[in-house]
């Protein structure tokens, strides 16, 4: 796999590109978590679970795959759920610069190509969370190709997404993001 990057379309730094990840190129990505995660899109594997501390081109990478595809989607998990808590209770929420129902935000979810959604698990989902979480997984079901981010381990995720989350992320690629923590050092 090691010049796999060479045969990829190059990455679309669109106005999608999520404005908290680093504009990278496939070269710097780590060629086994590459390979096998481009892999596991070509099959239609969903999800594909990227995995590993902080640092490890987690963003990155989930980012660059979404680019090349036709309709891509990105969200925090701790954004896209909140914006789902207020459309449910206040009727509407503007997401990406539209006023949208649930349904609406659902929507956004089923009609992407490639939905990455970043660092889940990063704080313990409260119940309601979790329903609107498993509604987004759901929204995957019949187009595939979900893309989730963690800093949690497979053993231990269900402490913070529970039982019925974990079971469904159990069902797709566990792909593990590992070498040296690459952010540049803040002073
Ligand atoms: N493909 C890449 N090429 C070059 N640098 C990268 C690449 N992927 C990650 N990095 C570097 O590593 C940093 C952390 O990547 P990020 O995807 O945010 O990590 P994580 O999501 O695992 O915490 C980026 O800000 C960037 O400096
Ligand atoms: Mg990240």
């Amino acid at each position: 796999m090691d010049n796999e990057h060479r045969t990829l379309p190059s990455p679309k730094f669109d106005r999608w590109w999520p404005a908290g990840v680093k504009k990278v190129d496939w070269s710097g990505c780590e060629s086994k978590s590459l390979g096998d995660a481009i892999s596991a899109i070509q099959r239609d594997d969903s999800p594909v679970v990227l995995w590993g501390s902080c640092g490890r081109g987690k963003s990155c990478l989930a980012a660059l795959i979404a680019s090349v595809s036709r309709r891509p989607r990105f969200a925090a998990a701790s954004a896209i759920l909140g914006a789902m808590m207020a459309s449910q209770q206040n009727g509407m929420v503007e997401w990406f610069g539209v006023d949208r129902t649930i349904g609406g935000m659902i929507r956004w979810c089923s009609d992407a190509s490639i939905l990455v959604i970043d660092d889940l698990g990063s704080r313990q989902l409260t119940p309601p969370q979790a329903d609107a979480m498993l509604q987004i997984l759901q929204s995957r079901y019949e187009r595939g190709n979900l893309i989730i981010t963690t800093n949690c381990r497979p053993d231990s995720i269900a402490e913070m997404v529970g039982q019925r989350i974990t079971s469904r992320l159990s069902a797709g690629v566990w792909i593990q993001m590992t070498g040296p923590d690459r952010r540049p050092e803040r002073g």
